[in-house]
């Protein structure tokens, strides 16, 4: 059974062809009304959301299809300390395909592991967030016409914003990719996307602090908001929140053609009066996230109907290291196993399977 935990699982070839479904769609939407007439997406949100839970329940209402499920986990029986696999378990018996978005690292990879229909990871801690790369991805092509000879820049918080660490992994396969990474010291990249991306694969990068002399040379410039949430000092998040403030006076200093994107929700590091720009994308990019999930959802959901078993690697797998990482979903649900992997026998770096951090 085919799901999407990382945007990693799916090739270029595939990103590209999930793109040309999408443009069909914005084309052509009458052709995809009864699509998945009679099937149910779960919308499985243990965390709070509005683009990406409301844009997969329009997905699959506009594919003619039907939703179930919650918004919140007061309102599920996970807090009656139900795991997420028997929660994943007892939604496979109700629905087609889920969306899970869950604060826990690694929770929808443990839940696809134990469902029977496919699962689609809407967000897990600050690990990853597939489909809004997959809206990432078609706003690039749709704004810039291109996805290759792109020097991108990325902006904010580094470290806990999971749409950055997708996006590195989709875009850096492209030809001529290059990132400009901006951020204070402390919201660097982390290194499952440094060591294993960027270093691995010999992607040129840069990293500076200053958005201002980063603006000249970007084709891209893709804000975020500093994540309040993921912080364990609320005086750091305090220093840091107001870091980058993007302003008309900053966009003067940009490209005439290049973009200006942002996952949203935005607090306060984009300047309203931005939005007047005609390089303002981020509602635009919204609105691409729908059409991208409704591709999303008719690939798997196709995919499904010849279930071929994806058998898990077990390539460089131990089980004597436990993940120290308290956020990830290993560090709650203590009858997962401890499983890490080894991602380089050269120095010895073995990293957990749930939340890829460092053990
Ligand atoms: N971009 C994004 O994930 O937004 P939501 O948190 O509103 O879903």
């Amino acid at each position: 059974m085919r799901s999407l935990i990382s945007i990693l699982e799916l090739s270029v070839e595939e990103l590209d062809q999930l793109i040309t479904t999408a443009k069909d769609i914005i084309d052509h939407p009458e052709k995809y009304w009864d699509c998945c007439k009679h099937k149910k997406l779960a919308t499985l949100f243990f965390e709070p959301s509005t683009r990406t839970r409301l844009s997969f329940e329009a997905a699959m209402l506009e594919l003619g299809g039907t939703v179930l499920g919650f918004s919140e986990a007061s309102s599920s029986s996970a807090s009656k300390g139900e795991s997420v696999a028997d929660t994943a378990k007892i939604v496979s018996c109700y629905a087609d395909i889920i969306a899970m978005r869950h604060p826990r690292e690694g929770a929808p990879f443990v839940a696809s592991q134990a469902a029977s229909i496919p699962v689609i990871n809407a967000g897990d801690g600050g690990h990853n967030h597939p489909t809004q790369t997959l809206a990432d991805l078609l706003t690039i092509s749709r704004e810039l016409g291109r996805l290759d000879n792109l020097t991108i820049g990325l902006c904010g918080d580094l470290k806990y914003g999971r749409t950055v660490h997708s996006l590195i992994e989709a875009t850096s396969r492209y030809t001529g990719v290059k990132f400009v990474l901006i951020s204070p010291k402390e919201l660097k990249i982390p290194g499952f996307i440094r060591y294993n991306v960027l270093e691995k694969h010999q992607v040129p990068y840069i990293e500076t602090t200053s958005l201002e002399e980063a603006m000249p040379q970007l084709d891209v410039l893709y804000m975020t908001r500093i994540q309040q949430e993921r912080f364990e000092d609320p005086c750091e998040y305090e220093r840091l929140k107001d870091s980058y403030i993007l302003n008309t006076d900053k966009m003067q200093l940009a490209k005439e053609k290049m973009c200006v994107m942002h996952p949203l929700p935005r607090v306060n590091e984009i300047s309203i009066k931005v939005d007047d720009d005609p390089r303002a994308a981020y509602f635009r990019q919204a609105l691409n996230g729908k059409y991208m999930r409704m591709a999303l959802i008719l690939k798997l959901l196709e995919e499904a109907k010849n279930p071929t078993k994806v058998a898990f690697d077990t390539t460089g797998l131990v089980s004597d290291k436990i993940c120290s990482n308290p956020k990830c979903i290993s560090a709650v649900e203590q009858e997962l196993p401890h499983l890490s992997r080894i991602t380089d026998a050269a120095e010895n770096i073995h990293r957990c399977i749930y939340c890829e951090q460092r053990v």
